[in-house]
């Protein structure tokens, strides 16, 4: 098992869904999901999904080709185990993005808070290898980070923060910026965490 693999083991191990990052309901996500992709016949990929409910509220509106990937098995089994005869339309992925090749790929790529933990810069060039495999002409990729004003570390570890402007240059020219918007996240602490949501066209 990696570093990584165990961080976010033992975060979800132990914190359950009492993480800062845990969020229900019509999320600025599931909203840039359905107005990007009216037809539920898309295909959907959630990077980083972690245990979160997105994937819920994406199967009740009828999307049935959904991937979900993340670098912790326990985050994956917990949503598995939540959606019940669902997951048997979901695929899961265990897998660290930094080292993933894509065999398929996607309509939608969807990342909140995953691609503002690579803080060198190879670690973010293999994201947009696999981000670039993963995606073709005409796809859509909706990235949310933390801000150029929210905080600078995460469950610990640092973040680098971005503005959809620094993201599209992050990014490069293969990626069509064409919404951004803001976030003052509501954490189950009574905090208060500024993101930023990018949504692109795939070049
Ligand atoms: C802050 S949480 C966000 C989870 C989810 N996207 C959400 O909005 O609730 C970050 C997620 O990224 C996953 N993660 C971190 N590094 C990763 C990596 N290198 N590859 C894949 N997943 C990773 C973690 O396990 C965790 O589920």
């Amino acid at each position: 098992m990696t570093e990584g693999q165990a961080h976010w083991d033992s975060a979800y191990s132990t914190k359950g869904d009492n993480v800062s990052w845990y969020q229900t309901g019509q999320t600025p996500s599931f909203e840039l999901i359905k107005a990007s992709a009216p037809m539920r016949s898309v295909s959907i990929i959630d990077i980083g999904a972690g245990a979160s409910r997105l994937a819920d509220n994406l199967l009740i509106a009828g999307y049935s080709d959904l991937t979900l990937l993340d670098i912790s098995e326990v985050a994956l089994s917990r949503t598995r185990d939540r959606i019940g005869a669902a997951a048997n339309n979901v695929a899961f992925i265990v897998a660290d993005i930094t080292r993933w090749k894509p065999s398929r790929p996607w309509d939608i790529w969807h990342d909140r808070a995953v691609f503002h933990f690579l803080t060198d810069s190879g670690a973010q060039d293999a994201y947009i290898g696999a981000l670039k495999q993963g995606t073709v002409p005409g796809s859509t990729v909706i990235l949310s980070t933390f801000a150029m004003t929210g905080p600078e570390k995460c469950s610990g570890l640092p973040v680098q923060r971005y503005s959809a402007d620094t993201l599209a240059a992050r990014l490069g020219p293969d990626f069509a910026l064409y919404t951004k918007g803001t976030e003052q996240h509501h954490t189950p602490f009574q905090t208060t965490q500024d993101f930023i949501y990018a949504g692109f066209h795939r070049k």
